[in-house]
This record gives structure tokens, sequence and C-alpha cells, in this order.
């Protein structure tokens, strides 16, 4: 159990008005730990959200090892502040540490952490629907030397962003470019932690579907460039003939939690769920025969994202009619519905901050 110090703010900013957007303002207070070899993890504090001062030479800069998460609180009615599976982050966050080099975090700390500061700047919860309060912590490796080995020192910091939906389309299906030259990640490689290289690998890619006026990229595997892997913010999932198909957890894609709810969520409602290599080609033929009902993404951020168009070189894939489908739609339903708390939360998915 963390001893965690407080030291509030007495300046507190204005809270926004109007549309929020995603991850562009910062509430009042963040979290923030140092990690020493020797001492580990020490002085954890809620602070005023400040700037911080590293040296050019820190290694986070040079060799990128850092990882982060994200995940998101909720106000009920009551004013009482809930977050939706944070324990599933913490596992996640061991695991990306682990494959970095990091000094992992208990889960219990990691979860505390987040309380501690959420509990604090709660007021900065928005409760429009489709809003929330974006939770990001991260890790950044910070011993000033350009030798490439593992830091001996660390900064773990929780910062809090008061956001509207990912996509600025909301629940308008998204278009989605199917990457065949450039790859994210292969297996053995980084792809299954949150790590920002990841995030940095995706970008030419983005830029690239961008100015053929797509929105997001999704990537196949790294080495024979044909089976579907996932879109740069989120999982992906796929309705084909009734069954809900989605890439299996191979090493080189980030194991969502939102993923994990919506798989769960459908073999409750009675569907066939396939975890499993899904080819370009057999979505293309799915696609032409008419079985190709529904395709939507999945993330923390993204919520449920539905998917109108794939284009694959000189293929575009038009799925439904311009709207959301049916599947996708109760999904969205389902999982903001347990994360708000308007309907009941039967797995004990949602965590109050207390
Ligand atoms: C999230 O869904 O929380 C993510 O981390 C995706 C992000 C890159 C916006």
């Amino acid at each position: 159990m963390l001893d965690i110090k407080f030291d509030l703010t007495k300046e507190p900013k204005e809270k926004p008005q109007g549309p929020l957007g995603f991850g562009k303002i910062f509430t009042d207070h963040m979290f923030i730990m140092n990690y020493t070899e020797g001492k580990g993890w020490h002085d954890p504090r809620v602070e005023p959200y400040h700037e911080i001062s590293l040296e050019p030479s820190a290694m986070v800069f040079h060799y990128g090892q850092e990882m982060f998460e994200g995940l998101k609180a909720y106000r009920g009615d009551d004013g009482k502040a809930f977050l939706f599976r944070p324990d599933m982050n913490a596992k996640r966050a061991i695991r990306s540490n682990e494959r970095l080099c990091i000094p992992t975090i208990p889960e219990e700390d990691f979860v505390q952490a987040i309380k501690a500061v959420v509990n604090v700047d709660r007021d900065w919860i928005p409760t429009e629907p489709g809003t929330s309060l974006y939770i990001r912590p991260f890790i950044i490796a910070t011993d000033p030397i350009l030798g490439v080995a593992p830091s001996k020192t660390y900064l773990f910091i929780i910062i809090l962003s008061p956001s509207g939906a990912y996509y600025s389309s909301g629940l308008a299906p998204v278009g989605i470019w199917i990457e065949d030259d450039y790859v994210r990640a292969v297996r053995g490689g980084l792809g299954y932690a949150k790590t920002g290289g990841n995030y940095a690998a995706s970008l030419a890619a983005q830029v690239k579907a961008h100015d053929d006026g797509y929105e997001q990229v999704l990537w196949l595997d790294g080495v024979e460039r044909k089976y579907i892997e996932e879109v740069g913010s989120m999982n992906i999932f796929f309705k084909i003939d009734g069954k809900i198909v989605t890439p299996m957890l191979s090493g080189s894609i980030l194991p969502g939690i939102t993923r994990d709810s919506v798989i769960t969520l459908c073999k409750d409602w009675g569907y066939e769920v396939e975890e499993r290599l899904i080819s370009v080609d057999e979505l293309l033929d799915a696609q032409k025969s008419g079985k190709l009902e529904e395709v939507f993404g999945t993330g923390t951020a993204a919520v449920i994202s539905p998917v109108g168009k794939l284009r694959f070189g000189n293929e575009v894939m038009v799925i439904g009619d311009g709207t959301i489908g049916e599947v996708s739609q109760k999904l969205y339903d389902t999982v903001t519905g347990i994360q708000t708390g308007a309907i009941p939360d039967e797995r004990g998915w949602r965590v109050e901050v207390n």
C-alpha cells in the first residue's frame, strides 16, 4: 500500500465549457512517484498539474523506454466516481513493464494511485452523454545517460483529461485503410506492450490513410502481410455469417480490455465467438458473398467504433448502410451503460473510487 502525500492546488483552473475533444484539457492535479534502483518506487504524491523537467540526455528521449495505459472514470448521479476494470490495466502495465525492462508496480499500488488522483479531481469528471475522464498513467526512463541499457531511475505519472468521443464523427461509421506496406509489430516484438514506439511506428501509414480520406489504419501481420491484426487505437471485430470473429492474441497485438469485455458479453448473449487468424482474402470473400455483416473497433478511448468502409489496394469494402450495426450498437449501449451505471453491472467490472 502506498503512503501517498497530497499537495493540493490553491488556484483551481476553470472547468471547460462546450465540446471537449479527446485528450486536450488536463485537470488540476497529477500523481507522481519516483523509482531509484536500490530504493524501489518511492515518494508517491498527488500534486498540482505541472511541467516536468528532465535532462536532454534522459533515456526516454533517445531509446523510448516508456510505457503507458489508458482507462476512464465516470461519475454517477450520486456524485460517486467509478472506474472500469482498473485491475486489468494494472495487470497489463506489469506485462508492458516486464517487456520493456521497467520495474513493475504492484497491481494494488497502481490502482490505489489512480483512485487517489481521480478522487481529488472527481469534480472534473464530465457527465454529458459520451464523455468521461480519460486517465493516462505512464512511466518514463530518466537516467541522463546515452548508453543503451535499462535506466536505473524512472518517473510514474498519472494525468487526467476530461474527454469526449475519440473520433470526431462520434458513432458514425469510420473508414479504415488496410495497410499492405508498413507493419506495426511482429511476434516477439513490442506489439502486445502498451508503449509509445508502437504508436510512433503507426504514424506514417496513418498520414497516408488520412490523405486518402480514411480515419484509421488496420495493420496486417508483419511476416506474411496477410492476416488482420489491429487498428491504430483499437482492436477489431467482424460479424461474419452470424459469428463474431476477432484476431487471436498472438503476441503482436494489444490485449485490449474493451476487447476482453466484448468477447465476454457476446458469449453471454449466445454468439459464437472465434479468436483466430483472419486473412484479408477471407474478408473480401465474405464481403462479396454478403456475409460480412458488421465491422467494429474496440478500445478504451474509442469504446465501440463502427467501421463503414475498409480499403485494401484497389478494393473498397462497404459495410452496412452507413449507420451503426445492430451488434455494435448493443455493445456500445451495454459497455457504456455498465461504465456509467445506467445498467446493472453483473460482472463486478465497475469499481468505485473511494
Ligand atoms: C486507449 O484506448 O486508451 C488508448 O490508449 C488508445 C490511444 C492511443 C488513444
